[in-house]
């Protein structure tokens, strides 16, 4: 029997869909392994949203290839790099690889593998055909054990951020049926999680036959065994209304946004095709604080878009000091092969300038981030236990408040999966730490 190794780079999306894969291929009679060492077949589901990520992978193909010093290790590229960066891969006569399967393709996973052990070492095989309808409905991950599962409710994107990769690597928007969803979640609350978390590239675009996301997300909460829902990411173009509802009155929908803000100058937000304003974004963020005033927001950046000058980097700064974020993801821009951006704005703002800029914002959310970590001190949070131990101790157990926070406090008579009152004592602009006051029941 063949042994298969997977490595996932990137995002949360990839880390499921190499579960799907997984699936696939055990289905097939191929053994997984969680050893490099051992395996027939190494795998590595690829992310190319930025070109540290690309670079990454080369030399990881070189590494395998070298380590082994063995020929008969077969190397398969998968995710968003092969649906990209076909023609490299596959033309690259010093690239030791023997096939690539994009994000839609992976049920021929075992056909395109069996192909190639059939034609030996003649030529690379591949399979990146985009679809407009696989979603994988047919098939459940393997994720087995665990506090959180992550579930794909819908797959691509539409929107065409002009920086953004996403809609050439993974395609059309598709979703899946509520009801699809939702057997995948009861599976899950049997195996005994806690808490799911649902993807998709822009939540809010969910529609499955005039069903919207807020529909599924009541839906899901209904599952008995699930006490946490979180989902990722919302645009906020076209935050719907009855969606910010349904978070503040669901108890079991958790009370934390991610909502990528990306620039805070209504020129560069035009550039992206962002299609919001500053102004609106202020809005929208205003109109959810007074909705569900302990909301927990999250955000991603990205500095150095074509163009940008000091005067416009500024106005992201103002929209930062303004919002205060609980943490935000910050990025240099890095100019995408095939993007709108690629083709028509010169990547002309230097690297200096760019490094300058992130070192200011991240510098700047450390301190949001710690005065918003702050204002917990003398609270009690609930929170999931996720770890019976922690990076730096043993004694030590760590969870998650219902805002998506770290929590760590001593060991004690808990299990992972439990929830407990934490009251919080200290933090640092990462985590909260603090001392269990109540084991709860549910
Ligand atoms: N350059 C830099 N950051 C990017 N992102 C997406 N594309 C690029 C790019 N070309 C960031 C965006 C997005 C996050 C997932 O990655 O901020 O929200
Ligand atoms: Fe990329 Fe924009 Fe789609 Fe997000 S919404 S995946 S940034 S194109």
């Amino acid at each position: 029997m063949k042994k298969v190794y997977i490595e996932t780079y990137g995002c949360q999306m990839n880390v499921y869909d190499s579960e799907i894969v997984k699936s696939v291929l055990g289905k097939s009679g191929y053994e997984l392994t969680d050893s490099e060492a051992e395996a027939d077949i190494v795998l590595l589901n690829t992310c190319s949203v930025r070109e540290n990520a690309n670079r990454k992978v080369y030399n990881r193909i070189h590494q395998i290839k070298q380590r082994r010093n063995d020929e008969r290790v077969m190397i398969g590229i998968l995710g968003c790099m092969a649906t990209n960066f076909r023609k490299q891969l596959l033309e690259n006569p010093k690239l030791p690889i023997d096939f690539i399967a994009g994000p839609d393709s992976y049920k021929r996973l075992p056909q395109l593998i069996s192909e190639v052990s059939a034609n030996g070492a003649d030529g690379k095989n591949f399979d990146v055909t985009l679809s407009e309808f696989e979603t994988y409905s047919d098939v459940y991950p393997t994720q087995s054990s665990g506090v959180n599962a992550w579930v794909a409710v819908m797959r691509g994107c539409d929107n065409f951020c002009t920086f953004c990769v996403v809609p050439y690597t993974r395609g059309r928007e598709r979703s899946r049926s509520p009801e699809n969803v939702v057997d995948e979640v009861k599976r899950l609350a049997d195996q005994g999680f806690r808490q799911v978390t649902l993807l998709g590239q822009n939540v809010n675009s969910y529609n499955y036959e005039g069903k919207d996301f807020a529909y599924l997300l009541q839906k899901v909460s209904e599952v008995q065994g699930i006490e946490r829902i979180r989902f990722t990411s919302p645009h906020p173009k076209d935050f719907p209304r009855n969606l910010l509802q349904v978070i503040a009155e669901n108890p079991r929908v958790c009370k934390q946004i991610h909502l990528p803000l990306q620039a805070g100058n209504d020129r560069i937000l035009e550039m992206m095709n962002r299609t919001y304003t500053q102004k609106e974004y202020l809005e929208l963020v205003d109109e959810i604080r007074g909705l569900i005033p302990n909301i927990v927001l999250t955000t991603d950046i990205i500095v150095g878009f074509p163009t940008e000058t000091d005067e416009e980097f500024e106005d992201t700064v103002k929209v930062m000091e303004q919002v205060v974020f609980d943490s935000a993801f910050i990025f240099k821009y890095s100019e995408r092969p095939h993007t709108i951006a690629q083709r028509k704005f010169p990547d002309d703002v230097p690297d200096a300038v760019k490094t300058e800029r992130i070192v200011r914002l991240n510098e700047l959310q450390k301190t949001h981030s710690y005065q918003k970590n702050e204002a917990h001190i003398g609270e009690i949070h609930e929170v999931l236990i996720e770890q019976e131990t922690t990076k730096k101790s043993p004694d030590e157990f760590q969870g998650r408040n219902d805002g998506n926070k770290i929590v760590i406090f001593p060991r004690g008579d808990y299990r992972k999966g439990q929830f407990v009152h934490v009251r919080i004592t200290e933090v640092t602009a990462h985590v909260l730490r603090g001392e269990v006051v109540e084991v709860l029941s549910k």
